[in-house]
């Protein structure tokens, strides 16, 4: 049994996840923005061992969270689902809100976070459109966010070699960000997820992988580019102050 941390775990993809890894017997904590989406979370979820609270716009609110994971015990598996889509807008601390919350927040996470066996880092087939300028940071697109998602899940591969780290695209799902003309369903968006969190499958247990269907994609050039991962570290390392741990 593995003791997992799903991210924005109040709907969508990260609901189905966590659901999916409960009802095979692991012991799942979820996370949702507030106390208010928690208690809603805890109802849809009520196998579900406990359900963090942080809102990942904001930077305190992450780093609180962070402690309070850490308070709570070691995870085996930490799961980066949370994020959201283009028009975001700016967040409390005036940054953009896709960046703060579909990088910085897992950056920060995984650099505060107890170290687990296996990070898995939700990224999308539109990271292949993402531009790999670290100059544009502060007003990315979608696309970038997840482009640097899969990048991230690269360099902390080759910086932590003793953990599991590897990005998903989940494919096109029918949920609020994928709209409801999405053809995928939740079983289909939460496979990968469950598939790289649990099985001891060699194909499973490798690192720094992008992965679509439980099979290995090639990503975008840049994400495999290890001076391209650098500089993402540490331009991740500037604009939070924390370094990720060596
Ligand atoms: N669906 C797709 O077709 C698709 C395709 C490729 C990649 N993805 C990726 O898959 C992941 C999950 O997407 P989804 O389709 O499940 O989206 P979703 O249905 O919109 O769910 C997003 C989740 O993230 C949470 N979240 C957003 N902002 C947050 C914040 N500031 N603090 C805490 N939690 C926050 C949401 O909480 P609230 O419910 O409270 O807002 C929700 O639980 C994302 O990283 C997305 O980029 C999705």
């Amino acid at each position: 049994m593995a003791r997992v941390l799903v991210t924005g775990s109040a709907d969508g993809l990260g609901l189905a996840v966590g659901q999916r890894l409960i009802d095979q017997g692991h012991d799942v904590v979820l996370h949702a923005r507030s106390d208010a989406r928690a208690a809603e979370t805890g109802g849809a979820a009520p196998g579900a061992a406990d359900v963090l609270v942080g809102d990942l716009s904001s930077d305190a609110q992450t780093r609180a969270l962070a402690d309070a994971a850490n308070a709570s015990g070691r995870f085996d598996v930490v799961i980066h689902n949370a994020g959201v889509g283009s028009g975001a807008g700016r967040t409390e601390d005036g940054r953009s809100t896709l960046l703060a919350v579909n990088v910085l927040a897992p950056y920060l996470l995984t650099a505060q976070m107890t170290r687990p066996d296996r990070l898995i880092y939700l990224s999308s087939g539109m990271h292949r459109s993402g531009s790999a300028d670290l100059a544009a940071l502060d007003t990315p697109s979608y696309g970038d966010t997840k482009l640097l998602d899969a990048a991230l899940a690269a360099a902390v591969a080759r910086r932590w070699p003793d953990v599991l780290s590897n990005a998903v695209d989940p494919g096109w799902i029918k949920t609020r960000m994928g709209g409801s003309g999405a053809p995928g369903t939740l079983d289909q968006g939460a496979a990968t997820q469950v598939w790289l969190a649990t099985s001891d499958d060699p194909a499973a247990t490798v690192s720094g992988r992008y992965f679509k269907d439980s099979a290995e994609e090639r990503p975008a050039a840049a994400v495999q580019d290890e001076a391209f991962q650098d500089a993402l570290l540490a331009v991740l390392a500037r604009a939070t102050g924390v370094d990720l741990p060596a």
